[in-house]
């Protein structure tokens, strides 16, 4: 598989430093040989070597110098778009920053990656949750794989568990906590760290979107609910009919309240089957100690569904971090190479 990373950010490097550790390994059990033939970032640099790019040497070079512009001896400055259509890449790693108001430019790199018959994998929401259902139909049109497990809760498994091995499982509800940096603030809230602090630890942490308003008023909560609804319900929601509210909107009296009454607040999503349509909030609760989502603390995400044969079905395990999503894209990059060798095929 050749690939093209297209954004070298938090995320991109988590893969980076994945594909390293495990190349080993993956090779062994899965037959996973990648090559990274190209980077494109407009702050860290661009490069290409249709013989491949050396992982190691990258990451000594943005570990030292935040960047990779003094990488020798290969093609230089090429712009995402001509990347990935120029570039011998036969998959496009897209993980540019999230943009929940157009998609851009991600909406843009998963298309023409998908026109031009590459596949995809990808963590960015905007694109999956404004247009999952013309980029799908794109990806069976160009018969690529476009895969996006990173985009719900980083690497632990929800879309590619209810795609591949639940399969056939009605899903009739889902209720559960989306967002990580908004969990980090109010489970750091309850021990006594102001808002501001916990905020600041959750951005160093690399939890938090570029802008961190995208967590705190809920819009990256609604995003995951819209995928889980879209692709996963077969709903047909929009940024628009979600009602939102978020953990800004806790007044410090409702907090202190709930923590007194051994109530936690946690920010809500949830998706229902109504009368044949969705419905789907985002919307912060204070919590009784007795339900199972008022445990789940720090940057750890919870999502329970309730099924036509299996009932209740709860999953938990981190919703974001450097490494945690790096990982969602190599799971989605292995899956694709076993399914198809690294080719686009039917
Ligand atoms: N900002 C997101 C979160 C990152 O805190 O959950 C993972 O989608």
């Amino acid at each position: 598989m050749m690939i093209g990373l297209i954004g070298c950010g938090t995320v991109g490097r988590g893969l980076l430093e994945l594909l390293t550790e495990k190349s080993t390994v993956l090779a062994r059990k899965y037959n996973f040989k990648p090559t990274i033939v190209a980077i494109s970032d407009p702050k860290v640099g661009s490069i290409y070597s249709k013989e491949g790019l050396d992982v190691k040497e990258i990451l000594s070079l943005l570990e030292k110098d935040g960047n990779i512009k003094n990488y020798r001896g290969v093609v230089t400055g090429w712009d995402s778009i001509k990347t990935i259509k120029e570039s011998n890449a036969d998959t496009i790693v897209e993980a540019t920053s999230t943009n929940l108001e157009t998609g851009e430019p991600g909406l843009t790199f998963i298309r023409t990656a998908l026109k031009n018959g590459k596949n995809v994998a990808t963590t960015n929401k905007g694109p999956i949750a404004l247009a999952y259902r013309e980029l799908r139909n794109l990806a069976l049109s160009n018969e690529c794989e476009l895969r996006f497990e990173g985009s719900v809760l980083a690497g632990t498994p929800v879309i590619n568990l209810f795609q591949s091995t639940l399969r056939g499982i009605e899903i009739k509800e889902v209720r559960g906590i989306l967002n990580g940096t908004t969990n980090y603030i109010l489970t750091k809230m309850e021990s006594g760290m102001s808002y501001k602090e916990a905020l600041k630890e959750a951005k160093e942490k690399g939890y938090a979107e570029a802008k961190s308003d995208v967590d705190v008023k809920g819009w990256d909560a609604v995003a995951k609910i819209i995928i889980i609804a879209n692709v996963l319900m077969e709903g047909n929601v929009n940024i628009i009919e979600v009602e939102r509210r978020g953990i800004d909107s806790i007044s410090e009296e409702e907090f202190q309240r709930a923590l007194k009454d051994n109530k936690h607040w946690k920010l809500i999503a949830r998706a229902k089957r109504v009368d044949g349509k969705i419905k789907a909030s985002v919307v912060p609760e204070a919590l009784p100690d007795h339900d199972l989502l008022s445990k789940i603390t720090g940057v750890t995400n919870a999502i329970n569904f309730k099924t036509d044969v299996l009932g209740d079905v709860t999953i938990s395990g981190p919703g974001a971090g450097r490494r945690e999503t790096g990982f969602a894209l190599l799971s989605d990059l292995i899956d694709i190479n076993s399914r198809k060798e690294g080719k686009c095929q039917p």
